[in-house]
């Protein structure tokens, strides 16, 4: 099947890292229901979902990478990943026939749906754990609080506490001031620095579910010890809320052999899952000017953030003791009937709160891995997918955000930089805002 590749037509090779994806395409509303059906599928946690979901996700990617828009079943028939999916072919036929498709609708109105979303969407919540507190008969976040017996994790206290902020997506214009804030600490505690903002942003999205940071130094070693000063540092600001650092895992035989390479898209960088205090006053007026925001500006929007003592969470405090969350109490209603989010909406702008809460992760990544760490942490996960999955099949090598790693000759493959991977793979150059499967 393999020496179809070089046949085929651009938009129709076998696996997505060698197609172009533009974020913007004329089929969205097609890959929308698939991707809405991918996510369905993930949540109904049963023996083959994760499979199935993944095939709705290729289906997706597939369409997102047509340059006209669908008319006719035939349009798909011949295309990878939707050839052989009847399921997939149903739902493109019935938004074909009907503008719609009738099963997303339906799952979008099932109770179990609504619970599971509500649920999942608390940072900190995963699908297992939502489906136990669904199972438990909990129905809205006030049954969440109000239950003695759930023991919720720190990162689940802060997703409850803000859960609107968290749920709201982050702006291009807030994630350029929070790397300007980012890049001015990482530059005054290790000067020559590189802060890139990967993610999403640097495939050109405009909005994001959260701001995706990779630090590192040219020099080899000198990109240690960043990640805690800049965590202090940023508290001391009053600019983060919370924090959860996780080591660097990484060992020479994960580096050498990219051994993570398909099985776990989790890599063993240092890193932290943050969620950061967002001055309200860098939200607003910053649509049109942020450029030209001078050094002296950024300090004066930084003076309006109170200090980290006004709101200093305490770590003990749990629902456990039947003490209130500190915060938590915009989110309590008197009567105990449910708060649905439109209602969270409005106490949590009367809140007083100078600043809004959103999610930041950092990576650091040393000088010989930063063009893996780089592919890696700008995805798409999708992308990332398919690029892995080719490099195993088509090339016989592992590659991961570590390294790429030639099984044929056992040996490990250096790269500078992202042009160089895609050559060591035979792939043609995809900038990242080619790379939105
Ligand atoms: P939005 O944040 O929703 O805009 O999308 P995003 O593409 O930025 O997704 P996300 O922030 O979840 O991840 C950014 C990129 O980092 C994606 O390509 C992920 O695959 C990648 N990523 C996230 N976590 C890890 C990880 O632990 N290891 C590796 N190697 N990559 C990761
Ligand atoms: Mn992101
Ligand atoms: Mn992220």
């Amino acid at each position: 099947a393999l020496e179809e590749d070089g046949e085929d037509k651009p938009k129709n090779r076998r696996f997505a890292c060698q197609r172009i994806t533009p974020l913007n395409h004329p089929n969205q509303k097609f890959t929308e229901a698939l991707e809405f059906l991918e996510k369905a599928a993930e949540l109904r946690m049963g023996d083959n979902s994760r499979s199935r979901a993944l095939a709705f996700r290729k289906a997706s990617a597939a369409l997102k990478a047509l340059p006209e828009e669908i008319k006719k079943p035939e349009d798909v028939e011949n295309l990878y990943d939707i050839r052989g999916g009847a399921h997939c072919k149903g739902v493109i036929l019935d938004i074909l026939e009907n503008g719609y498709s009738a099963e997303v609708e339906g799952i979008k109105r099932s109770d179990w749906y609504q619970n599971m979303s509500l649920f999942t969407g608390i940072y900190g919540c995963g699908i297992s754990t939502s489906a136990k507190w669904c199972q438990m008969g909990l129905r809205s976040l006030d049954d969440v609080k109000g239950s003695y017996i759930l023991n919720l994790t720190r990162s689940q206290l802060k997703g409850i506490e803000y859960y609107n902020d968290l749920n709201t997506p982050v702006t291009k214009e807030e994630a350029k001031w929070i790397h300007d804030a980012v890049s001015q600490e990482v530059a005054a505690i290790q000067p020559g620095s590189t802060v890139v903002m990967t993610g999403g942003f640097l495939r050109g999205k405009d909005m994001g579910h959260d701001v995706d940071f990779l630090i590192s130094h040219p020099e080899e070693g000198k990109e240690k010890g960043i990640l805690g000063t800049l965590l202090q540092a940023l508290t001391k600001k009053g600019l983060l809320d919370y924090t959860d650092i996780q080591n660097s895992t990484v060992t020479k035989t994960t580096v050498q052999t990219g051994m993570d390479a398909s099985r776990n898209t989790m890599d063993h960088y240092e890193r932290c899952f943050s969620i950061f205090r967002l001055p309200k006053t860098a939200q607003s007026h910053r649509s049109d000017e942020s450029s030209e925001r001078t050094v002296a500006e950024d300090s004066a929007a930084m003076d309006v953030v109170p200090p980290a003592s006004e709101s200093s969470p305490s770590m003990d405090v749990t629902p456990a003791n039947g003490t209130a969350i500190p915060g938590l109490s915009l989110l309590e209603k008197t009567n105990g009937s449910t708060t649905s989010p439109s209602e969270i909406v409005q106490k949590t702008e009367d809140s007083g709160r100078s600043w809004v809460a959103r999610r930041v992760d950092f990576v650091i990544a040393p000088a010989g891995q930063y063009a893996f760490a780089l592919l890696g942490w700008t995805g798409s996960k999708m992308f990332n997918r398919s690029m892995r999955d080719y490099t195993n099949k088509v090339m016989n090598m592992n590659l991961s955000s570590h390294g790429l790693f030639d099984k044929t000759n056992n040996c490990s493959l250096q790269a500078k930089t992202e042009e160089e991977i895609f050559e060591l793979l035979k792939l043609d150059y995809k900038p990242p805002e080619e790379r939105n499967c």
